[in-house]
């Protein structure tokens, strides 16, 4: 765990223009500070991502909402009052003065508070606002661990702030509330259900939401070709498998007797699965796993996020062959 000493250099650097990866309860960020266009496009250029691609400014708290958006309407304050800190991001008409580089130059920004000690106390002796996606290379899986950062950036990054392992494990739940209609844009953290209790119906997610780059097909994907399976299909396929075939299996029950590859048995909740899934990904990715077989989830409430994630990462324009 990093030390209040951590900290305060920490802060020093974004002040400094420079990037500092931290730890949410959703996944590690790469920072930076949100105010500084320069400092902004090194995020871009050490993720290889487009730059007109918004990020997310994470803030210590609501107080600090007006400095960003120019309309705080009511539904984005009970979400805010209900879900902050937490894996909940509200995208909002942005305020004047608000830099292009952080909202890719669309008229709304995206804005979070999250709920981990470390990053709130970045935040304190930081005093700004942090811009910061996922501290992955653009595509790749998010990070959920300090060492995931460390392997994917080298030194190319001034400071990772090590804060354990993501509570969460996904991304935040993103809405938006621009245009007085609610819109899922991303399935994340706080299920869709927790979020309709407090503000109603939402429109979205889907193809009538806006484009997002968390919404590109092919995304969250890791190295190796996923494919998605009915339990009945996948138990054919794993008959039979040697361990050459280098053939790697996440399922919600035991491997049958016999199988020879590497079998990851998720746990049945999806808070649990979500929990585990980047990690588990990013262990097979490491350990040469040529092709990944997932059991499907099921569906019903809860699992939406899951089911997102699994799917992009199943959706890669060329599959290699197992
Ligand atoms: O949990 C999370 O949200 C993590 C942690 C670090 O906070 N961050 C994260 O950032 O997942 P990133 O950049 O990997 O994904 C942010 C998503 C992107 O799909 C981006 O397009 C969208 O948020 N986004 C950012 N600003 C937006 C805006 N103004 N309008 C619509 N979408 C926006
Ligand atoms: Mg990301």
């Amino acid at each position: 765990m990093s030390e209040p000493a951590d900290i305060a250099a920490a802060a020093s650097i974004l002040r400094n223009g420079g990037l500092v990866a931290f730890p949410t309860e959703t996944v590690y960020g790469l920072g930076a500070d949100a105010s500084n266009p320069a400092a902004v496009a090194r995020i871009y250029a050490a993720k290889g991502r487009p730059a007109s691609h918004p990020v997310i400014v994470h803030i210590a708290s609501a107080a600090e909402v007006p400095r960003w958006a120019r309309e705080f309407p009511e539904a984005a304050r009970r979400l805010a009052a209900a879900f902050w800190p937490g894996p909940l991001t509200l995208v909002l008409p942005r305020a004047e003065g608000v830099a292009d580089a952080v909202t890719g130059g669309q008229d709304t920004v995206a804005l979070r508070v999250p709920g981990h000690p470390i990053a709130l106390a970045l935040l304190a002796a930081f005093g700004g606002g942090i811009a910061a996606p996922s501290a992955n290379r653009y595509g790749k899986v998010s990070p959920t661990r300090a060492a995931h950062v460390r392997s994917e950036f080298g030194a190319t990054i001034d400071c990772v702030l090590e804060g354990g392992d993501c509570a969460v494990g996904l991304e935040s739940t993103i809405v938006s509330l621009v245009d007085g209609e609610p819109r899922l844009l991303r399935p994340g953290g706080i299920p869709r259900e927790r979020i309709e209790a407090v503000i109603g119906p939402m429109a979205g997610s889907g193809a009538d939401a806006p484009r997002v780059p968390g919404s590109v097909k092919s995304h969250y994907a890791p190295a190796a070709a996923l494919e998605l399976l009915e339990a009945g299909t996948l138990d054919a396929r794993v008959r039979g498998l040697r361990a050459e075939d280098r053939i790697a299996v996440l399922s919600r029950r035991d491997a049958p007797a016999g199988f020879g590859g590497r079998w990851f048995r998720m746990p049945a909740d999806p808070a649990g699965y979500g929990h585990e899934l980047y990690a588990a990904l990013r262990e097979l990715d490491a350990g040469g796993a040529a092709r990944i077989l997932v059991e499907q989830v099921p569906p019903g409430p809860g699992w939406e996020a899951v089911e997102d994630r699994l799917a992009r990462a199943a959706a890669r324009e060329s599959p290699e062959s197992p």
